[in-house]
Protein backbone atom coordinates (compact mmCIF):
# COMPACT_ATOMS: atom_id res chain seq x y z
CA UNK A 1 0.00 0.00 0.00
CA UNK A 2 2.64 2.56 1.08
CA UNK A 3 4.99 1.91 -1.91
CA UNK A 4 2.07 2.29 -4.96
CA UNK A 5 0.65 4.96 -3.19
CA UNK A 6 3.68 7.19 -3.29
CA UNK A 7 4.10 5.85 -7.01
CA UNK A 8 0.74 6.74 -7.77
CA UNK A 9 1.09 10.25 -6.13
CA UNK A 10 4.17 11.02 -8.26
CA UNK A 11 2.42 9.91 -11.44
CA UNK A 12 -0.36 12.15 -10.85
CA UNK A 13 1.53 14.44 -10.27
CA UNK A 14 3.83 14.21 -13.21
CA UNK A 15 0.78 13.89 -15.09
CA UNK A 16 -0.90 16.78 -14.21
CA UNK A 17 -4.29 15.43 -14.75
CA UNK A 18 -3.60 14.89 -18.24
CA UNK A 19 -4.83 11.02 -17.81
CA UNK A 20 -7.01 9.35 -15.27
CA UNK A 21 -4.86 6.90 -13.09
CA UNK A 22 -6.31 3.42 -11.46
CA UNK A 23 -5.01 3.24 -7.78
CA UNK A 24 -3.72 -0.02 -7.04
CA UNK A 25 -2.09 -2.35 -4.75
CA UNK A 26 -2.53 -3.09 -1.23
CA UNK A 27 -6.02 -2.08 -0.55
CA UNK A 28 -8.14 -3.40 1.65
CA UNK A 29 -9.99 -0.87 3.55
CA UNK A 30 -12.12 2.12 3.06
CA UNK A 31 -9.10 4.29 4.01
CA UNK A 32 -7.09 2.79 1.48
CA UNK A 33 -9.19 3.71 -1.51
CA UNK A 34 -9.52 7.42 0.46
CA UNK A 35 -5.59 7.48 0.58
CA UNK A 36 -5.39 6.13 -3.47
CA UNK A 37 -8.43 8.99 -4.43
CA UNK A 38 -6.39 11.77 -2.10
CA UNK A 39 -3.20 11.56 -4.61
CA UNK A 40 -4.98 11.42 -7.31
CA UNK A 41 -6.52 7.98 -8.50
CA UNK A 42 -9.77 8.50 -10.26
CA UNK A 43 -11.03 4.80 -9.61
CA UNK A 44 -9.10 1.93 -7.57
CA UNK A 45 -8.78 -1.75 -8.19
CA UNK A 46 -8.03 -4.43 -5.69
CA UNK A 47 -7.45 -8.23 -5.99
CA UNK A 48 -5.45 -10.08 -2.96
CA UNK A 49 -7.63 -8.38 -0.15
CA UNK A 50 -10.45 -10.19 -1.54
CA UNK A 51 -8.86 -13.62 -0.87
CA UNK A 52 -8.80 -12.75 2.49
CA UNK A 53 -12.33 -10.52 2.85
CA UNK A 54 -14.15 -12.19 0.69
CA UNK A 55 -17.02 -10.76 -1.42
CA UNK A 56 -18.28 -9.10 1.30
CA UNK A 57 -15.39 -7.11 1.70
CA UNK A 58 -16.35 -4.65 -1.34
CA UNK A 59 -19.53 -3.46 0.69
CA UNK A 60 -17.21 -2.99 3.74
CA UNK A 61 -15.22 -0.67 1.92
CA UNK A 62 -18.18 1.25 0.26
CA UNK A 63 -19.29 1.81 3.74
CA UNK A 64 -15.98 2.45 5.10
CA UNK A 65 -15.74 5.17 2.64
CA UNK A 66 -18.90 6.54 3.29
CA UNK A 67 -18.02 7.40 6.60
CA UNK A 68 -14.80 9.12 6.21
CA UNK A 69 -16.73 11.26 3.00
CA UNK A 70 -18.99 11.64 6.02
CA UNK A 71 -16.10 12.98 8.32
CA UNK A 72 -14.13 14.66 6.03
CA UNK A 73 -17.74 16.23 4.64
CA UNK A 74 -17.20 15.40 1.34
CA UNK A 75 -20.36 14.25 -0.61
CA UNK A 76 -18.87 13.07 -4.15
CA UNK A 77 -16.11 11.14 -4.49
CA UNK A 78 -14.78 13.51 -7.14
CA UNK A 79 -14.20 16.07 -5.00
CA UNK A 80 -11.44 13.49 -3.43
CA UNK A 81 -7.80 14.46 -4.81
CA UNK A 82 -4.77 16.56 -4.46
CA UNK A 83 -6.40 19.58 -3.68
CA UNK A 84 -8.47 18.83 -1.29
C1 LIG B 1 -3.77 -13.92 -8.45
C2 LIG B 1 -3.67 -12.63 -9.21
C3 LIG B 1 -3.74 -12.65 -10.59
C4 LIG B 1 -3.63 -11.46 -11.32
N1 LIG B 1 -3.69 -11.50 -12.69
C5 LIG B 1 -3.55 -10.38 -13.40
C6 LIG B 1 -3.56 -10.39 -14.82
O1 LIG B 1 -3.68 -11.43 -15.46
N2 LIG B 1 -3.41 -9.21 -15.49
C7 LIG B 1 -3.25 -8.02 -14.83
O2 LIG B 1 -3.11 -6.97 -15.49
N3 LIG B 1 -3.27 -7.98 -13.48
C8 LIG B 1 -3.39 -9.11 -12.75
N4 LIG B 1 -3.36 -9.06 -11.38
C9 LIG B 1 -3.20 -7.75 -10.74
C10 LIG B 1 -4.57 -7.30 -10.20
O3 LIG B 1 -5.47 -7.09 -11.26
C11 LIG B 1 -4.45 -5.99 -9.43
O4 LIG B 1 -4.05 -4.92 -10.24
C12 LIG B 1 -3.48 -6.07 -8.28
O5 LIG B 1 -3.46 -7.37 -7.75
C13 LIG B 1 -3.93 -5.03 -7.27
O6 LIG B 1 -3.17 -5.11 -6.09
P1 LIG B 1 -3.70 -5.92 -4.82
O7 LIG B 1 -3.66 -7.36 -5.19
O8 LIG B 1 -2.69 -5.57 -3.76
O9 LIG B 1 -5.09 -5.45 -4.52
C14 LIG B 1 -3.47 -10.23 -10.64
C15 LIG B 1 -3.39 -10.23 -9.24
C16 LIG B 1 -3.49 -11.41 -8.52
C17 LIG B 1 -3.40 -11.36 -7.02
Amino acid sequence: MEKSTEVLAQFATALGGEKDLIGAGGIASGRDVWRKLAVGAQAVQLYSALVYGGPGLVRRIKRELLEIMRAEGVSDLKDVGPSV
